[in-house]
């Protein structure tokens, strides 16, 4: 590791001293900076202010070495694989979110090149209808809007929901204000699904579908932008259908 750091620090330093030299950085603009960290530092928002500027980078990286389907950020929420309870035709959701489904989530899991994979898990989890995560906002119990499927033989997958809201990180300290104050950026994340999936012998993929259409889409304050994982629009029976498929490639050997 001590190599890494080697290798990347003193790279990142002089990047950092070049910009300060390009824009004649003043002691003013040193000692506001310096507050600025402190302040992030004291909120505790440091993973917030980190992922909204750096995370889709280093998942740009790797996916420069998939060849099936592509990463996304993995966003703050997973929860730990505990958390997932095998579902079969539904995630559940909270009493108070009341009506039918109005999301369907199906689709297919297979090898690179298409054949199913039978028994792979995929982990999905998304918003309620008002932009909270369970287990994280307002004590809603984690089983909601949660679950896990297993694939059958023909490497299908099918589950219904309720449609998750675009999301806005949270936006009163720090992060929000640089955000939004002095970049005149906003900090609004387009609706989406996460997902992990995993199979034998097969390269995970964490990514996430976004919605065809959707307020936001392809202006992620989290600069995702994958467009390449936003799914047309389909309704069926009025219920909007989100197929998502994945093509998984082979683990690669860990150094
Ligand atoms: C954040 C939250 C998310 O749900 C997500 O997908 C990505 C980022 C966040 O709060 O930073
Ligand atoms: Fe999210």
């Amino acid at each position: 590791m001590s190599a890494r750091v080697q290798q990347v620090v003193p790279d990142l330093v002089e990047a950092i001293r070049d910009v300060m030299k390009k824009h004649d950085v003043t002691f003013q603009d040193y000692g506001a900076a310096m507050q600025f960290l402190i302040n992030v530092q004291e909120t505790g928002e440091l993973p917030v202010l980190v992922d909204a500027f750096f995370n889709a980078t280093v998942v740009d990286i790797e996916n420069a070495t998939r060849k099936g389907t592509k990463a996304d950020i993995q966003g703050p929420y997973y929860l730990g694989a505990d958390a997932y309870n095998v579902v079969t035709d539904k995630l559940p959701h909270r009493p108070e979110d009341a009506g039918a489904p109005d999301m369907i989530i199906r689709g297919r899991i297979t090898d690179l090149d298409g054949n199913p994979i039978a028994g792979a898990t995929l982990d999905m989890w998304h918003s309620t209808p008002d932009g909270l995560y369970s287990g994280i906002h307002d004590n809603i119990d984690p089983k909601f809007y949660r679950g896990r499927v297993i694939t059958g033989a023909d490497g299908s997958y099918s589950v219904s929901s309720k449609l998750p809201v675009p999301y806005q990180i949270p936006n009163s300290g720090p992060t929000g204000l640089l955000l939004e104050k002095y970049l005149e950026r906003h900090s609004w994340r387009p609706a989406h699904i996460h997902f992990w999936a995993r199979a034998d012998g097969q390269r995970d993929v964490v990514n996430q579908a976004y919605f065809e259409g959707g307020d936001w889409v392809g202006d992620d304050c989290c600069d995702t932008d994958h467009l390449d994982l936003v799914v047309p629009e389909l309704i069926e029976n009025g219920v909007r259908v989100m197929e998502v498929n994945f093509a998984l490639e082979p683990a690669v050997a860990m150094a």
